[in-house]
């Protein structure tokens, strides 16, 4: 928990950018009692901050800024000249291209701005996520400028964010730990600057190079990456034997070396951090004459999973999308949030159109919508999940958003032509799908319900079927559609076996 220390003097801070990371810094660190002037160049993005409207979607965030505005802790400019008066800046800037690299451009100007008009006192603290070779440079950089300006050196930190989005101000206000890098910071002057600031925190505060620190935070990404693709790949293998991958990571998370966390199975991560730090880190090492084949086979399995969405489509379809209306549930990465940044639903909506279906998407969040229009040629958006629903030959779930959960199935498959889904999310509950009458097909979990769709099943070698006495693959049966939800020696008792549940691409 984070509280604001009574009695003791609050802190200046400027911060510089006001996207996603750089407003819920601001936002966050005036509830914790501090003075923030937040700056940002995009004048359509100060003219909707000034004018009390959010530039995007976070829960809590809104209440936050309009309230700490209120009481004169927070306000926005659009003068870097602001910064002068700060004990601590941040740079908040993106370093994305937009294209899956780094960029700097942004950075540097920002840096060309601010930094000869830093207070001598001041630490300049960078947020926004670097490219590991520009972390050298960096206190060069700063401290030629300052030289150039015939000014005194000033302090050089990183101080990496770990928020997710959808529970931002949450991740800021309870962090599990705050990381502090010191890029140049001779006296320790700089250190102790944002340790003050941070004095409400309970979580530990690690103090390490600025290397390690974007190391650190570059770790934290890849792994959770690797746990996502490896519970992809797991499912694989519950869906070629015909186990449940809900009940397998169940049971491989009570030993406490593993957990449970970031291993739903399904089409795989999106988002601005996961897929662009997974595929440049490989980029980057193998310019570098590093091989990571760790993380390359994340990224492949990753898009592998997109892709699966269109075979299970087509596998229930008869074969192929071609002809079929799509109902795509959902476009953001994940629920919570507007933000369309690598989302699953550009690639797998582009797919299905480029194979011959017709593709109608609903979102809870109209303007994420609209966008998404733009960005996938062909595509048609509905206003209300019911119409996107309306006459679909199959629904796809893209993002696991609440309303899709609480949706009447029963309404759901008879609006829908044929009552097929395919849960890219392994998100509903495959009783109530079956009961509503559906064909349920999601990630590591089978195929379930009523479907006159012959699905391949998987092959057994004539070694294994003489080990097991399993049928040979040209005597297997195509899916029983009857079967239930339960555990494998459930379904065992109930007659249906492994093999009939399975599936494969
Ligand atoms: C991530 C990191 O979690 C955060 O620490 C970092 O600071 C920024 O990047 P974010 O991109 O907001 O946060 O989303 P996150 O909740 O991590 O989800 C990323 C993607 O992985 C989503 O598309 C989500 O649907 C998917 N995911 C997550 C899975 O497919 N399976 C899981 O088990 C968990």
């Amino acid at each position: 928990m984070c509280a604001f220390v009574k009695g003791e003097p609050s802190v200046r801070v400027s911060v510089v950018g006001l996207g996603y990371v750089g407003l819920v810094t601001s936002a966050c660190l005036a509830e914790q009692g501090h003075d923030v002037v937040g700056i940002e160049v995009s004048s359509a993005r100060i003219e909707a901050l000034l004018d009390g409207r959010m530039p995007f979607h976070e829960p809590g965030l809104a209440e936050l800024v309009q309230a700490n505005r209120e009481v004169g802790r927070l306000t926005f400019t659009a003068d870097p000249a602001a910064i002068s008066q700060a004990d601590v800046v941040f740079v908040a800037v993106g370093t994305h291209d937009g294209n899956g690299g780094w960029q700097t451009r942004t950075i540097q100007s920002c840096l060309n701005d601010i930094v000869p008009r830093l207070a001598d006192d001041a630490a300049l603290v960078i947020r926004s996520t670097l490219p590991p070779w520009f972390l050298a440079h960096l206190p060069i950089i700063v401290g030629r400028m300052r030289q150039e300006a015939g000014l005194g050196e000033v302090p050089v930190l990183l101080n990496p964010e770990f928020t997710k989005e959808g529970t931002a101000v949450q991740d800021f206000l309870e962090p599990e730990r705050v990381v502090l890098g010191i890029a140049h910071d001779v006296d320790g002057r700089g250190a102790a600057r944002l340790r003050r600031l941070y004095r409400g925190m309970s979580a530990p505060i690690l103090e390490m190079s600025a290397t390690d620190a974007a190391l650190s935070k570059l770790g934290a990404n890849l792994f959770l990456a690797t746990k996502i693709s490896f519970a992809n790949e797991l499912a694989q293998l519950c869906d070629q034997y015909g186990g449940n991958v809900d009940q397998v990571v169940g049971a491989m998370a009570y030993d406490h070396r593993i957990g449970g966390a970031f291993l739903r199975a399904g089409i795989g991560f999106g988002g601005s951090c996961l897929p662009h730090q997974v595929t440049m880190t490989v980029a980057t090492a193998a310019k570098s004459g590093l091989p990571t084949p760790l993380f390359a086979a994340v990224a492949e399995v990753n898009l592998r999973q997109r892709e699966r969405m269109i075979d299970r489509l087509a596998g229930l379809l008869g074969g192929s999308v071609a002809g079929a209306r799509i109902a795509l549930l959902g476009v953001t990465f994940k629920p919570d949030t507007d933000d369309l940044r690598d989302a699953p639903s550009i690639h797998i909506a582009t797919r299905l159109i480029e194979e011959g279906a017709t593709v109608v998407a609903f979102d809870p969040m109209t303007n994420a919508l609209e966008r998404f229009a733009a960005l996938v040629p062909g595509v048609r958006v509905a206003s209300s999940v019911e119409i996107a629903l309306d006459d679909a030959d199959a629904a796809a779930l893209v993002t696991e958003w609440g309303v899709f959960r609480q949706l009447d199935w029963v309404d759901a498959a008879s609006r829908m032509r044929r009552a097929i889904m395919v849960d890219g999310r392994n998100a509903l509950s495959v009783v109530e799908l079956v009961d509503a009458g559906f064909a349920y097909a999601s990630f590591g979990r089978g195929i379930r319900g009523q479907t006159d769709v012959p699905v391949t099943a998987p092959l057994v070698t004539a070694v294994e079927a003489e080990a097991t006495g399993a049928p040979t693959s040209h005597e297997t049966p195509a899916i029983d559609a009857s079967a239930t939800e339960g555990s494998p020696s459930e379904r065992h008792r109930s007659g249906t076996s492994d093999l009939d549940l399975a599936l494969t691409d």
